[in-house]
C-alpha cells in the first residue's frame, strides 16, 4: 500500500508506517500548497494530513484509490467529512492521547492570564523591576473562584477536574449531563447566558462547527464579568476575534488566554498590542511524550483503515453502513 504524508511527524509514527507500506513524506521544512497535496496523493491509497491541511473536496475527489484519511490531531474541521463519506473514504483523528496535555496547556494559561506571567517576565527583563512594591503587578485568584467549562468532552472534562486543588465551583455547558463532572465536583449544568454572568474563569472546549462558529461575540463578552478571564485552546473561530479585541481594550472581561485563532497564522497586530491576552503558537498537545502517541495513533488508524478494518478512531463509521 501506498501513503502520503503531508508533513513529517514524529520518527514513532513513520517507523511503523513503513513496516506496513510504502510511504512519500513531505520533503520541505513547511505546509504544502494545495496544488502540493493533489501531487503527492496520486496513486495513493492513505493520507495522513495536518489541521492546517485543507482537506476539502477537490483533495477528497483527486484520487480514486484513496480509502482512507487518517488527521495528525483531535479536531477535523479541516476536513469535508461529508464528501470524504460520500466517497467511502474513512477518516480517523487522535482522540484521547492528547486530552491531559491540552487540558495543561489551558491551565498554563490560566495561570500565565491570572498573575501576569508572561508580562512580569518581559517586565524584569527590560530592567524595570526595582523591588517589591505594594500595587506591582496585581492579577487576579484562582482558588475559590468559579470556573465555566464551555464544552465537556474529555478535554473539557479534564481541564474540570484538574481543578480540584482549587476548590472551585464548576459550571458546565453542553448538550448532554456529564455524570462525572456532577459526582466529582459537583458541578452544576447551565446555560451559556448564566454561565458568562457568573463565571470568573470560562475555558472554551467545544470543537468547530457552524453551530459553535463566534459562539462568543460582543453580547457574550459584555455580559462577562469584568474581572473574568477567557480561555480558548479548541479552535479560534469560536470566539469572534475582532470583538475579543474590543473587548480586552476597554477592560469588558480582564484577561484572555489564547492558544488558537481565527485565521492562523494571522494574528491582528490589534491583538498582539495588548497587555491583557497571553498567546501560545497552537501549541496544545505540544509535549514530547503526547506528538509521539499521536504519530503512533494516526499510523495505526492509517493502516487499519486502508487494510479494510474500522480505524480505532474513524469519525465517519457510516461509511461502513452505506457502502
Ligand atoms: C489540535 O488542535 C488538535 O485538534 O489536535
Ligand atoms: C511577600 O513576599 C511577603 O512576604 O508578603
Amino acid at each position: 500500500m501506498k501513503i502520503f504524508v503531508t508533513r513529517a511527524i514524529p520518527e514513532a509514527g513513520l517507523t511503523y508506517l513503513r513496516k506496513h507500506a510504502d510511504i512519500t513524506i513531505n520533503p520541505h521544512d513547511r505546509m504544502l500548497t494545495k496544488q502540493e497535496i493533489l501531487n503527492g496523493i496520486r496513486g495513493k491509497d492513505g493520507l495522513l494530513c495536518l489541521l492546517t491541511d485543507p482537506i476539502d473536496h477537490d483533495v477528497i475527489t483527486a484520487e480514486p484509490k484513496l480509502k482512507m484519511i487518517a488527521n495528525y490531531a483531535v479536531g477535523y474541521d479541516n476536513i469535508d467529512i461529508k464528501t470524504a463519506t460520500k466517497q467511502g473514504i474513512l477518516v480517523s483523528n487522535t482522540p484521547g492521547v492528547l486530552t491531559d496535555t491540552t487540558a495543561e496547556l489551558a491551565w498554563s494559561l490560566v495561570f500565565a492570564v491570572a498573575r501576569r506571567i508572561v508580562e512580569g517576565d518581559q517586565f524584569i527583563r527590560q530592567g524595570k523591576f526595582r523591588g517589591w512594591e505594594p500595587l506591582l503587578m496585581l492579577g487576579r485568584d484562582i482558588a475559590n473562584k468559579t470556573l465555566g467549562i464551555i464544552g465537556t468532552g474529555r478535554i473539557g472534562t479534564a481541564f474540570a477536574l484538574k481543578s480540584q486543588g482549587f476548590n472551585m465551583p464548576v459550571l458546565y455547558t453542553d448538550i448532554t449531563t456529564n455524570e462525572v463532572l456532577e459526582k466529582q465536583l459537583h458541578a452544576k449544568k447551565v446555560t451559556l447566558n448564566q454561565m458568562l454572568k457568573t463565571a470568573d474563569i470560562i475555558s472554551v472546549h467545544v470543537s468547530l462547527t457552524p453551530q459553535t462558529h463566534h459562539l462568543i461575540g460582543k453580547d457574550q463578552l459584555q455580559s462577562m464579568k469584568e474581572t473574568a478571564i477567557l480561555i480558548n485552546t479548541a479552535r479560534g473561530p469560536i470566539i469572534d476575534e475582532n470583538a475579543l479585541i474590543i473587548a480586552l481594550q476597554n477592560h469588558w472581561i480582564f484577561g484572555a488566554g489564547l492558544d488558537v485563532y481565527e485565521h492562523e497564522p494571522d494574528i491582528p497586530k490589534e491583538l498582539l498590542r495588548l497587555p491583557n491576552v497571553v498567546v501560545q503558537p497552537h501549541t496544545g498537545s505540544a509535549t514530547y511524550e503526547t506528538r509521539s502517541n499521536m504519530a503512533i495513533l494516526t499510523a495505526k488508524n492509517l493502516i487499519s483503515g486502508i487494510q479494510g478494518h474500522r480505524p480505532p478512531n474513524c469519525v465517519n463509521p457510516e461509511v461502513f453502513t452505506n457502502h
